[in-house]
């Protein structure tokens, strides 16, 4: 083991700084949005409450608490918990699964990344001003036919991921968060504050927070808890990771609240920054990436101060994946650095180098090895789809099942700070209704 003095977050403020960093993504400011307007606006919303506060927090502090106890990387942590509870190392296969989720999902996110890159390069270009819908599609799908132009996105945003997570915890991770999350902060207020002036605020506001419970059904129920899923970052290792980073006088289910609140307000506010110019621009409100990288730019290319809005736009997307990005790279980083002899540097150069060589498969999926398909699905869509659908939701069902029936339940009532109502509130959540809640949505998206 290379390191003996484990590193920690040097306050509460910048843990809490670099967990929202993690959550905060395209998770917030695309998907979230979209699936409000079309399932049903503020009953969706009540009801994506409730799941994040039944599925997603007891999983995000079941996370933290087997880091923070653990003290090591997700499959040393687990395993060395598994043991002190006189159940099997073999736990630990739910910390190597969260590693190769992250490691996975890292590869492809990059690629999305790069996209953001390139469109915050193009605003400053004036590539969208004036043009038309077709000009707009076109280069969308001229950057996707393009290796050289995706790779050089890729490249770009892995050498930024890399060189932050190469300098450790307290100075890069910390250091970077300390600064993108207050200037994503700013980004967003100001991007609604222009909403507020196109006169079409009203309209994204009744968009968003009607409640229409005709449009409620078990579908829509089930998208909300894997939005609370993945808008956490649950299951992949990484809170883990963060967890691992974590001191003793940290109270988990506050910090939680806290992290959760953040979450879900970038969230909301997204949605009040994009639906005002839609509307505006009588745009589609199509889903997929079309939203971001197509319609609006449209939208950017023909108003006053165009340019500039565009440049905040995809700055704050840019800041938003790299802060993620980040969180999905340590994982990997701190499983190599404590089982081999590496240092922090290299094994941050030896898992980013990996996770870019995969990337360079994920990438062509778009342009020449478009046919290359496994299972019917192209490279890209296939590691989107595995760890999604499966590494995932596996990873933190098991993780919620390991704290809840496994570890001693009293000294994680002690480790909470729960008194008498509060144990049996959160054995019931634990142990029922989280696990529950991930196998209905695991088992109905296969
Ligand atoms: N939580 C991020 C979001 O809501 O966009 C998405 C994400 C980040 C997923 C990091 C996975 C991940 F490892
Ligand atoms: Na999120």
């Amino acid at each position: 083991m290379s390191n003996t003095q484990h590193a920690h977050w040097s306050s509460r403020l910048t843990f809490i700084l670099a967990a929202t960093g993690s959550a905060v993504g395209l998770g917030n400011i695309w998907k979230f949005p979209y699936m409000v307007g079309d399932s049903g606006g503020a009953a969706f919303v009540l009801i994506y409450l409730l799941c994040i506060g039944l599925v997603g927090l007891p999983i995000l502090v079941a996370e933290w608490l087997v880091g923070r106890r653990g003290q090591k990387n997700p499959a040393n942590s687990m395993a060395d918990l598994a043991r002190s509870a006189g159940a099997s190392r073999s736990w630990m296969i739910v910390g190597i699964s969260g590693i190769l989720g992250a490691f996975l999902i890292l590869s492809f996110y990059s690629v999305i990344g790069g996209w953001s890159l390139y469109y915050t390069l193009s605003s400053v270009t004036g590539a969208f001003s004036g043009q038309d819908a077709d000009g707009i599609s076109a280069l969308f799908t001229g950057m996707l036919a393009s290796p050289g132009l995706l790779l050089a996105g890729h490249s770009v945003f892995m050498l930024l991921v890399i060189g932050i997570v190469a300098r450790g915890v307290t100075k890069g991770l910390e250091g970077a968060v300390r600064s993108l999350m207050p200037a994503l902060g700013v980004l967003l207020v100001v991007l609604v504050g222009y909403g507020m002036t196109t006169g079409y605020f009203g309209e994204a506001l009744g968009f968003m927070f009607n409640p229409d419970f005709g449009k409620v059904d078990g579908s829509v129920v089930l998208a909300a808890m894997g939005q609370a899923f993945f808008t956490l970052s649950l299951g992949m290792g990484i809170m883990m990771a963060y967890g691992s980073y974590l001191n003793e006088e940290i109270n988990l289910l506050k910090t939680a609240r806290t992290v959760i609140i953040l979450d879900t307000l970038v969230a909301l506010v997204s949605g009040l920054a994009i639906f005002p110019i839609v509307f505006a621009n009588g745009l589609d409100l199509s889903s997929g990436p079309g939203l971001i990288f197509v319609t609006l730019p449209l939208a950017f290319g023909n108003m006053g101060g165009g340019v500039i809005l565009s440049l905040m736009f995809f700055l704050l997307l840019t800041f938003a994946a790299l802060t993620s990005a980040i969180s999905l790279l340590e994982p990997v980083v701190e499983f190599v650095e404590e089982r081999t002899p590496l240092s922090r540097i290299a094994s941050t150069l030896v898992a980013g180098a990996a996770t870019w060589a995969l990337g360079i498969a994920a990438l062509l999926a778009f342009n020449v090895w478009g046919d290359v398909l496994v299972f019917g699905l192209n490279i890209f869509d296939l590691l989107d789809t595995v760890t999604s659908k499966f590494l995932l939701p596996l990873t933190g069902l098991m993780a919620i099942i390991f704290v809840a029936w496994v570890l001693d339940r009293d000294s994680v009532r002690r480790e909470l700070g729960l008194g008498e109502t509060g144990a049996m509130v959160w054995s019931v959540v634990s142990r029922f209704i989280a696990p529950i809640g991930v196998i209905a949505v695991f088992v109905s998206s296969l």
